[in-house]
């Protein structure tokens, strides 16, 4: 089975001096090909911190972190943001959709700005409406969307580009409990029957459940 992400004894701290806050301390994890995992701890206990530095948002830490076999340390800008495209999506609890855009031009505004053609996005658009069902909501603006509805749009917008890893922080933080199943059984399915790796991060039992396996980070050590 082949690691799609390693995290080996990274540490991160934020602030100086006295004010030194060491939020991961020599963590360990990893997650396989394949795997729905779900990253678990109390508030402050440093989840988003690693979802971001797994990511390659930010590289200031100690230690070694692999995605899809490449040191993401290593590698300059260009070639970090070329692994980024090629298979991240990121998903957060705030959409972070443009909200005078509608919903198809949200979904495509990271590939056209990354230089793609509309014209050439257009099948694979019309797919991931399909998937995320919102074929009838891709002219609407997000306003008039539900939250669930509209993270929908944001996981669309996540899957356009075909990504092998999907990282989601919280994707769940705002919704309603029948808007939390809808989003969960979506992951489900795209890891199930695209198998498309996903690590989310979640204060919730019951999403976690939805995951093949379950993590814990706590005094930024893993303890599960
Ligand atoms: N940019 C930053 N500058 C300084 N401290 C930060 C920064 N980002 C996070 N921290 C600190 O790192 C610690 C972990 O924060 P992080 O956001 O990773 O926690 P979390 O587990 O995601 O919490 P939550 O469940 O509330 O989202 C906290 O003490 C936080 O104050
Ligand atoms: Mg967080």
């Amino acid at each position: 089975m082949s690691t799609m992400i390693e995290v080996k004894n990274v540490s991160k701290t934020f602030g100086k001096g006295s004010n030194i806050n060491r939020v991961l301390d020599e963590c360990c994890m990893y997650v396989n090909k394949g795997e729905f995992v779900s990253l678990m701890g109390a508030s402050g206990s440093g989840k988003s911190t690693l979802l971001y530095l797994v990511g390659g948002l930010d590289r200031d830490f100690e230690g070694e972190i692999t995605l899809c076999g490449e040191n993401i340390v290593s590698l300059n800008d260009r070639k970090l943001s070329k692994l980024r495209l090629s298979n991240l999506g990121f998903v957060f609890q705030f959409y972070n959709l443009v909200m005078n855009l509608n919903v198809e031009d949200n979904i495509l505004l990271p590939a056209t700005m990354n230089g793609r053609k509309r014209s050439e996005l257009k099948e694979e658009l019309d797919e991931i409406l399909r998937i995320t069902g919102l074929t009838e909501k891709r002219k609407a603006m997000p306003s008039t969307l539900s939250g669930g509805q509209q993270q929908r749009v944001s996981i669309a917008r996540a899957l356009l580009g075909n990504p092998s890893v999907i990282l989601a922080d919280e994707p769940t933080g705002n919704l309603d409990s029948k808007a939390t199943a809808e989003i969960m059984e979506l992951f489900k399915r795209l890891n199930e029957e695209k198998g498309i790796t996903i690590l989310q991060v979640t204060h919730s039992k019951e999403c976690a459940d939805y995951g093949t396996r379950t993590i814990t980070l706590d005094n930024g050590k893993m303890v599960s």
